[in-house]
C-alpha cells in the first residue's frame, strides 16, 4: 500500500461489544468499545445510526510500524473511507502463555474512552480464532524513541514541549483516575507536526492500585513505591515523569546501572546526578519530579507553571 496521506479515522460515539465468535475468548469481559460508524450516521428518529462488527477484510493492510512483545503494528487503510490507522495485531496464544489477557482488556476499556490531543486514540478492536486487532489512530512520524536515539538527547526546548504535552495529557488521564505506570520513551509516539501521543496503555490502572502482574523489562521507570510492590496512586506516573525528563535531557535514564539491583538501589535512596550541560532550572524540574515520597512530588498543575516549561516549550502544534 502506498503511503498517502489519509484521512484521519473518527471514532463513532456509540458504544458496542464485539461479536466473539472465536473458541478462546480473550477479551471475554471487555466492556463495550467504542465502535467505528462506516457508513454515515443516519440521524433520524425512526432508525438506528448504522453500525457494524469490523473484521481484517474492511482493510488494506501496509506496511510493518514496529514490533512488540505479543505482535506487531502495520499500517493499514479501511477500504470504504480510505481512512489510514494502525492496526496492532496481538496473538492470543502468546497473550495467554504470559497470563496478560487481563492487561489487554484494561488496556481495551481504558484506551477506548480517552480522547486527548497527546493519547493515541484506540478507536475500535476486533478478533478472529487466533488474533486481536486493536485499530489504533496512526501516528505518522512513529515512535519517539528512535529520536532519541538518532540524536543521543533532545535540547531544552525540545524536551520542555514534549514535558508540556505530557503533563497536559496525563492530567487528563488522572482527572479520570487513570495510572499510566509504564511511562517510557517507547510508548511514545509522535504525529503529523510531531506532536507527542502516548500510547500503549497495556500496565493502566484505575487508582490506587497493587501490583499483582509480575515486573518484566527495566526497572529504569519505577518509582520506589511500585518496586517495594506498595499500594500506589497516580503520582507514579509524576515519579516517571521525571525519569522521562531526564532522559531526553541526558540521552540515558538517571538510575541506570550494570545489574538491577544496582538500578534498584540507586531508585530507592534516589541516587540522582546531573550532566554540566544540564540547566539549573531544568535540574530544579527534574529534582522536584523525583521526591522519594509521593506526595512531596510536583503536581501536574505546577509542572505546566514550571518557569523552564514555561520560557521553553514551543507552542503547541495540535
Ligand atoms: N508504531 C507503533 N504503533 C504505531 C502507530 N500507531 N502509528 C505509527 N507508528 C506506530
Amino acid at each position: 500500500m502506498a503511503e498517502e496521506p489519509g484521512r484521519v479515522l473518527k471514532p463513532g460515539r456509540v458504544l458496542k461489544p464485539i461479536n466473539s465468535s472465536s473458541d478462546t475468548d480473550v477479551l471475554q469481559s471487555v466492556k463495550p468499545g467504542v465502535v467505528l460508524t462506516q457508513a454515515k450516521e443516519n440521524t433520524s428518529d425512526a432508525s438506528p445510526p448504522v453500525r457494524k462488527e469490523w473484521s481484517l477484510r474492511d482493510f488494506d493492510i501496509g506496511r510493518p510500524l514496529g514490533k512488540g512483545k505479543f505482535g506487531n503494528v502495520y499500517l493499514a487503510r479501511e477500504k470504504t473511507t480510505k481512512y489510514v490507522v494502525a492496526i496492532k495485531v496481538l496473538f492470543k496464544s502468546q497473550l495467554q502463555k504470559a497470563g496478560v489477557e487481563h492487561q489487554l482488556r484494561r488496556e481495551i476499556e481504558i484506551q477506548s474512552h480517552l480522547s486527548h490531543p497527546h493519547i493515541l486514540r484506540l478507536f475500535q478492536y476486533f478478533q478472529d480464532k487466533t488474533r486481536v486487532y486493536l485499530v489504533l489512530e496512526y501516528a505518522p512520524k512513529g515512535e519517539l524513541y528512535k529520536e532519541l536515539m538518532k540524536n543521543t538527547r533532545f535540547d531544552e526546548r525540545r524536551t520542555a514541549t514534549y514535558m508540556y504535552q505530557m503533563t497536559s495529557a496525563l492530567k487528563y488521564c488522572h482527572s479520570k483516575k487513570v495510572i499510566h505506570r509504564d511511562i517510557k520513551p517507547e510508548n511514545l509516539l509522535l504525529g503529523l507536526t510531531g506532536d507527542l501521543k502516548i500510547a500503549d496503555f497495556g500496565w493502566s490502572v484505575h487508582a490506587p492500585s497493587s501490583r499483582r502482574t509480575t515486573l518484566c523489562g527495566t526497572l529504569d521507570y519505577l518509582p520506589p513505591e511500585m518496586i517495594e510492590g506498595k499500594l500506589h496512586d497516580e503520582k507514579v506516573d509524576i515519579w516517571s515523569l521525571g525519569v522521562l525528563c531526564y532522559e531526553f535531557l541526558v540521552g540515558k535514564p538517571p538510575f541506570e546501572a550494570e545489574s538491577n539491583a544496582d538500578t534498584y538501589r540507586r531508585i530507592t535512596k534516589v541516587d540522582l546526578q546531573f550532566p554540566r550541560h544540564v540547566s539549573e532550572p531544568a535540574k530544579n524540574l527534574v529534582s522536584q519530579l523525583l521526591k522519594h515520597d509521593p506526595n512531596q512530588r510536583l503536581s501536574l498543575d505546577k509542572v505546566l507553571e514550571h518557569p523552564w516549561i514555561k520560557e521553553n516549550r514551543l507552542p503547541s502544534t495540535s
